[in-house]
């Protein structure tokens, strides 16, 4: 079957990389189709690659070759991947992505479209890189009503966030080292403030509970302010600091959903899982709890994802495949801050006393260097409202959540 990719970056470059090496494997998978890339569009050139003759700059050799029933959309961004897949779904033929950011703020357009058009939108890469979690939370999950959603679901923070607990490294060094090893986005920006895992939370909680969560429904915090100085305090307690995406199930016509750094206790199945490691850990009322770990971004682990989603609308390019998500409305998310009660990790500049006198049940934390003027402590369950009315006229450093994942 022909088939053609769009975008030729890391991971639209795995993605022909893997249908070249695997031709053997995935004939057997499609039950006798080979895939057979027709055309690769890229605006770049790439002079000396062996797929020379396949490169084209105009989508329309795509959208009009009638032998193409699957194209894998890798190029990242909202446009203009919409443009595209909406025409390419509107001319009959199937698309598969890694593109989380298209997914999560078009994603109803683009399944309705699929749905109308008799085919396939596909996209089990945009969250947990490789790690199969679309399929499992949508099929093998199906029967339980799932509680809630934790995950580690950016790469690059959390391989940032490895290299300075366990080898104090300095947040730029890792950074740069995250951006060689093809982890981040093409604007980090999107790693660290915690973007990226916003759009896979949008995604996810889509999946979990069937209606569209849109990105600026999801209160979204990054990794800028943690500094060595916090790392060091939650290691004295057998914590580490984590970027987690949480969503929780409140009632049918509610939930919370956030992106925030948070402490994770050892013992947490969250607590090991490190360097460019994903995973993402389900509750569901009849399983319990599950958890998906695997490579969340790179080139090979992201196109085997993409590849095996090519492989299923290959099988099913007569079929459609039921799966997707209803409208959602703007006070569906609510705001977790007034809402959902945890406990909190605060440092600041005070004595004992005055939090003693403030707070009734806390647990102080040491570090090697700790002034004497700084206080590190974990409060009790309240709101983050409830605890900000609290900080009034107390000197604080820095608040990170405690997450009971
Ligand atoms: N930049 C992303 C990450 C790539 O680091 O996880 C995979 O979505």
């Amino acid at each position: 079957m022909k088939v053609a990719v769009m975008g030729y970056g890391t991971v639209g470059s795995g993605v022909v990389e893997v249908i070249d090496t695997h031709s053997d494997i995935i004939k057997k998978r499609t039950g006798g189709d080979s895939l057979e890339v027709a055309h690769i569009l890229d605006l770049r050139d790439f002079p000396g690659d062996s797929h020379e003759a396949l490169f084209t700059k105009d989508f329309n050799d795509i959208l009009n070759d009638e032998e193409v029933k699957v194209v894998a959309e890798t190029m990242g961004g909202v446009e203009p991947a919409f443009t595209f897949t909406s025409k390419l779904l509107a001319a009959g033929k199937s698309v598969v992505t890694s593109n989380k950011e298209l997914v999560a703020q078009k994603g109803l357009e683009l399944l309705e479209l699929a749905e109308e058009n008799g085919v396939n939108y596909l996209f089990e890469a945009s969250v947990g890189g490789g790690i199969p979690i679309i399929r499992p939370m949508s099929q093998c999950l199906a029967a339980n009503n799932i509680e809630g959603v934790a995950g580690i679901l950016n790469g690059t923070t959390n391989f940032i966030l490895t290299k300075m607990i366990e080898d104090d490294m300095d947040f730029s060094d890792a950074l740069k080292l995250a951006q060689d090893n093809g982890y981040a986005e093409k604007d980090p920006t999107a790693d660290i403030e915690g973007f990226d895992a916003c759009r896979k939370v949008c995604i996810l909680a889509s999946l979990a509970f069937g209606k569209h969560v849109y990105p600026n429904q999801v209160a979204t915090e990054g990794i800028t302010n943690i500094t060595l100085e916090d790392v060091s305090y939650i290691h004295s307690m057998n914590g580490v600091i984590k970027l987690l995406g949480q969503i929780k199930y409140i009632s049918d016509d509610k939930i919370a959903a956030f992106v925030s750094p948070a402490v994770v206790w050892h013992g947490s199945q969250l607590a090991s899982v490190n360097d460019v490691f994903n995973a993402i850990l389900v509750r569901g009322d009849a399983v319990g709890d599950v958890c998906f770990y695997g490579p969340g971004a790179g080139k090979l682990p992201t196109a085997s994802a993409v590849v095996a989603d090519m492989v299923d609308a290959a099988k099913h390019v007569e079929r459609k495949k039921i799966f997707g998500w209803g409208a959602g409305s703007e006070d569906y998310v609510v705001d977790y801050k007034s809402e959902i009660e945890m406990p909190f990790y605060v440092r600041a500049k005070a004595q004992e006393s005055k939090i003693k006198g403030t707070f009734t049940a806390i647990r102080f934390l040491n570090r090697i260097g700790q002034p004497s003027d700084e206080v590190a402590f974990i409060t009790d369950k309240m709101t983050e409202n409830k605890l900000m009315q609290k900080l009034e006229g107390i000197d604080v450093i820095n608040v990170i959540k405690v997450t009971n994942y």
